[in-house]
C-alpha cells in the first residue's frame, strides 16, 4: 500500500505532510489494528480519488484526509480513556494539524467533522462528507481484519469442534 509511489501527483500534493517530523510519529501509534499513519494516508488517498471523480476539490481533500487523525495519543489507553477520545480525537487532530501546518477552512472542517454524526459537528462541505464517509468505510475494513486475527484461535477450535461432529 504505497499510494505515494503510485500517484505522483497525489504524492506531490501531500509531499510535505508526508515529510514532516510529527506527523511521521503517526507510524509507531496504532490504530484499528495497523498505524495510524497507514490509516491517514488510505482514508486520504480514497478520499482524493472520490474528489477527483467528482470534479471537487481533490487537493484539499487529499490533505485534509490525510491529518484528519493527527492525534498523538497511544492506543494502549483504557476502555474509558478510548471511549472519551472517540468524541474528542478530532479537536486534538485539529489543534496538532494546526500547530505543524496553515490549513484552509475546508480542510479545517474535513478534521474537525470527520467523525459525524458521533459528535455533532456537522460536516459543511462535500468533501468532508467524502473524507467522513471513507473513514468509516475503511474503519469497519480495517476492524473487520484486525478482530479477525485477534480470535482466530477461537476460530480453529470452533473449526475442529465441527470437523469433530461431522466426522
Ligand atoms: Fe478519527
Ligand atoms: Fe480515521
Amino acid at each position: 500500500m504505497n499510494f505515494e509511489m503510485q500517484d505522483s501527483n497525489y504524492a506531490k500534493i501531500v509531499e510535505n505532510i508526508m515529510k514532516n517530523e510529527e506527523f511521521n510519529k503517526l507510524k509507531l501509534i496504532e490504530h484499528h489494528g495497523i498505524s495510524r499513519f497507514d490509516h491517514s494516508v488510505r482514508v486520504s488517498y480514497y478520499s482524493y480519488k472520490i474528489a477527483k471523480m467528482m470534479h471537487l476539490d481533490y487537493e484539499q481533500t487529499a490533505r485534509g484526509g490525510l491529518l484528519h487523525d493527527f492525534f498523538l495519543s497511544h492506543d494502549n489507553r483504557s476502555v474509558k480513556e478510548k471511549f472519551v477520545s472517540t468524541f474528542i480525537h478530532p479537536a486534538k487532530a485539529l489543534e496538532t494539524a494546526r500547530k505543524n501546518f496553515t490549513l484552509t477552512r475546508k480542510e479545517e472542517d474535513m478534521i474537525r467533522s470527520h467523525m459525524f454524526p458521533i459528535n455533532i459537528s456537522v460536516p459543511k462541505y462535500l468533501e468532508s462528507w467524502i473524507v467522513s464517509g471513507v473513514d468509516k468505510v475503511v474503519a469497519v475494513k480495517e476492524f473487520s481484519l484486525k478482530f479477525r486475527f485477534k480470535f482466530r484461535y477461537a476460530y480453529n477450535i470452533v473449526l475442529l469442534f465441527i470437523i469433530g461432529f461431522i466426522k
